[in-house]
């Protein structure tokens, strides 16, 4: 049974969603689901805009026919190669071999590289170039790197309508809702939508930035992504958001403590240190296991408060392993401009501190606050008194 929803008059959402699967690239969590996204035009020609995840490629097929009534599919725009929007080209295209494809040089190579759709007539574009389909006129906009380097987003200038490829997209199943006011995403879909941005596309902020900014000059009035809802109103809003999380720019100001323990005293000194913020009157505070809460948690957390503190156990002479991947990954995710506190602990040869000091004074525009606090095995009086040292310069740090 075909399950759809109408955009527009003449435009209709056709994807899918996932319950099922567990792992987002077979790397990062998603209780909350997934959806993809794809969309149907009616004009005078028919279009559709990228396809969808092989998970949902029956159910997309049956919207696709339905929707078309009949009728052929006259083009695909396809905006991203990645599987997880392509996947069911071939199938689409087995079914419609007189849909062209219009794409990028970029993405017909990779289409080659995947086996994908080899048989439909292609048509490739570049930055500006627009097609007329009836009523809606398009244009293209390279959107190279976001997220992968033959991306592009579709404008429709007719209805001021932005498909963003999985720009302004977010993890979480739509479950009918398919509208941004259609449900709280302020309450329900922003810590998700952080950890998708964050994750999936953080490393590209410049970029995003680039096509930020080409896309500051059109008048947008709806985007439709390629996961999660489509935005309507408030888009000022969530673009506000992408904005801060491509710079890297905090959105509060906090702390979040990030503790690696194996006995319990490292995660002592940690809830010490909240303890005292909290205290001291500072009480947007979050602490996390770094063992215990997967990474790309971790990784988003990092970007939304003004600041950070990790606290390591040395492990063999080194930091402990599942903070040294965090740390890892904020470096390869471009992190940058966080005021840091540290604080080290081991039992007869202490590193950590000057390893993970080491380690942070590669990202960009980082602020080390003095120490590491030492604690040795386990919290005495004066690593105490370190912690509420390292209390107060978090909080004299943070200004007004
Ligand atoms: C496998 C292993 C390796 C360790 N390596 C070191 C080390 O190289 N240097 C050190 O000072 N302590 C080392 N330790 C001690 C830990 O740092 C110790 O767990 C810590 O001092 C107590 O903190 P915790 O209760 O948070 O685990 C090691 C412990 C384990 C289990
Ligand atoms: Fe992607
Ligand atoms: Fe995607």
């Amino acid at each position: 049974m075909h399950c759809v929803r109408k955009v527009t008059d003449d435009l209709y959402w056709i994807g899918g969603n996932d319950h099922r699967l567990a792992l987002f690239e077979n790397v990062h969590p998603i209780p909350e689901g997934v959806s993809y996204n794809s969309y149907l035009l009616l004009d005078e020609k028919t279009v559709l805009f990228d396809t969808a995840d092989w998970d949902v490629c029956r159910q997309f097929l049956e919207n696709l026919e339905y929707v078309l009534d009949g009728r052929p599919l006259d083009y695909i725009i396809v905006n991203h190669m990645e599987p997880d929007h392509a996947a069911s080209l071939a199938e689409v295209t087995l079914r419609h071999p007189e849909a062209v494809l219009i794409s990028t040089a970029k993405a017909f190579t990779m289409m080659g590289q995947f086996g994908f759709a080899m048989e439909n007539k292609r048509e490739t574009v570049k930055e500006k170039d627009t097609r007329c389909f009836g009523k809606h006129t398009v244009t293209f906009i390279m959107a190279p790197m976001v997220h992968w380097p033959e991306v592009m987003f579709t404008f429709d200038t007719t209805d001021g309508i932005l498909f963003s490829a999985d720009a302004f997209g977010t993890f979480g199943a739509l479950d009918g809702r398919l509208f941004n006011d259609e449900v709280d995403f302020e309450r329900d879909w922003l810590v998700p939508a952080r950890r998708y941005y964050t994750n999936i596309v953080g490393k590209y902020g410049r970029q995003v930035q680039a096509v930020l900014k080409k896309a500051g000059g059109l008048d947008i009035r709806m985007i439709c992504p390629l996961h999660g809802p489509v935005w309507r109103t408030d888009l000022g809003w969530f673009i506000d958001k992408h904005v801060k999380w491509a710079t890297c720019t905090p959105e509060e100001k906090g702390v979040v403590i990030v503790y690696g323990s194996m006995y319990g005293n490292t995660e002592a000194a940690a809830q010490k240190l909240a303890a005292l913020l909290c205290e001291k009157g500072m009480t947007n505070v979050r602490v996390y296991d770094v063992s215990e809460t997967h990474v790309s948690y971790l990784i988003a957390e990092a970007f939304r408060f003004s600041h950070l503190v990790l606290a390591s156990v040395t492990y063999n002479l080194g930091i402990f392993p599942p903070m040294k991947d965090f740390i890892h990954d904020m470096q390869a995710l471009e992190f940058k401009g966080r005021t840091v506190g540290l604080v080290e602990n081991g039992t007869w040869a202490i590193k950590s501190g000057a390893l993970m000091k080491e380690e942070l004074e590669k990202m960009k525009d980082m602020t080390i606050l003095d120490g590491p606090v030492t604690v040795t095995s386990s919290v005495n009086d004066a690593s105490a008194a370190g912690l509420e040292a390292l209390a107060e310069s978090l909080i004299a740090s943070m200004g007004d």
